[in-house]
């Protein structure tokens, strides 16, 4: 077997083609100029705590949303811009070093956290045009302010990492009361218990990733990430102005413009399973362009590994009968680490 490609893109860019285990196949080949779709954009300040018809008519935009394809975007959200713009300002100091100093992060094989680039991971066997870095957030309330992700940048980077890791556990927090957040505006447009996705989310075990697509000499013959769904509960994506997430909807690839204040929030197939399927996971990939580095930034609220999830009982009736069995999310790791394949759902295999 040939030794594994190393993504080296400083080097990569003088070649004139790419190797060609970033080619995809011609069923996957990105359309760059995909159309725009304007996926709805929804103000949450206030909205937890208010009634009356702006809350009603926003919780029927997200509930249309999720019903259709699994995918909107939140302004007002409360987290502070300078905190955003900060953590891209650390992933550019990630990413910029040498790919031997990156490489003291390197990811092991079966793991999930750490430094990663030209692995083949559940989505495709072609190798996706971008470099990743992924640690790991657990949240519990009862047992809060230890600096885990601090911690860990320490542990595989050194204590020059240590402002960095802080800045990332900050954007951790932030986004772990926002998920939690939404997942109180999911239930209320479920038309279920409103703590219900709460309760089972306050203590969990989330994740978060850096995604980083260096320019392609040939973005017309490879992806950034391939199509896939999530098999997450509920991703919290932050793309920076560059552009370049598309999700299918309506049997079409279309392109989803960035805006600068937004997160794009998109159902994975955990809470898929758990609303019995009334909300839907939105399938999705990312694709490069040759002149500019595009940087995206992705929290994936996950449950505990055991808690063992069912949908609420509102849910279910004879009219709409369990879609999916109970199952744990470890259960479901395992799974799609064996059978994934992004054209039949995850979840689909199991029903
Ligand atoms: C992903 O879905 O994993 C990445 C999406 C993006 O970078 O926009
Ligand atoms: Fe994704």
């Amino acid at each position: 077997p040939s030794p594994p490609l190393v993504f080296d893109a400083a080097r990569l860019r003088h070649e004139s083609n790419i190797p060609t285990q970033f080619i995809w196949p011609e069923e996957d080949k990105p359309c760059l100029e995909a159309e725009e779709i304007h996926v709805p954009v929804i103000d949450i300040h206030g909205f937890l705590s208010g009634t009356g018809p702006a809350a009603a008519e926003t919780l029927e935009i997200i509930r249309e949303a999720c019903k259709k394809h699994g995918v909107f975007q939140v302004v007002n959200h409360g987290v502070d811009t300078g905190l955003v713009t900060e953590a891209y300002r650390c992933m550019d100091e990630f990413f910029g070093m040498p790919l031997t100093e990156k490489q003291r992060a390197q990811r092991k094989t079966g793991e999930s956290y750490g430094y990663a680039s030209s692995f083949t991971g559940r989505f495709s066997s072609n190798l996706p045009w971008k470099e990743t870095f992924s640690f790991r957030h657990a949240a519990d309330p009862d047992s809060a302010g230890h600096a885990e992700v601090e911690d860990y940048f320490v542990h595989v980077l050194g204590d020059s990492f240590r402002q960095i890791g802080r800045v990332f556990h900050e954007y951790c927090k932030e986004m772990n009361r926002l998920a939690l957040e939404i997942m109180e505006l999911l239930s209320m447009g479920l038309g279920v218990e409103r703590t219900y996705f709460t309760d089972v989310y306050k203590v969990n075990d989330s994740v978060m990733r850096l995604n980083h697509y260096p320019p392609c000499q040939k973005p017309d013959l490879t992806l950034g990430t391939g199509p896939h769904c999530d098999p997450t509960s509920l991703t919290i994506l932050h793309q920076d102005e560059v552009g370049g997430l598309q999700v299918f909807i309506d049997e079409k690839w279309h392109s989803v413009r960035p805006i600068r204040d937004a997160f794009v929030i998109n159902i994975g197939d955990t809470l898929m399973a758990l609303c019995n399927g009334i909300f839907k996971s939105c399938l999705h990939r990312a694709v490069v362009n040759s002149k500019t580095p595009r940087n995206s930034m992705a929290f994936f609220l996950c449950p505990t590994m055991e808690k063992v999830l069912s949908p609420p009982s509102e849910l279910v009736d004879d009219e709409h009968p369990r879609k999916y069995p109970d199952f744990t999310w470890s259960q479901l790791l395992e799974f799609t680490q064996k059978h994934y394949r992004a054209d039949t759902m995850t979840l689909n295999v199991f029903s």
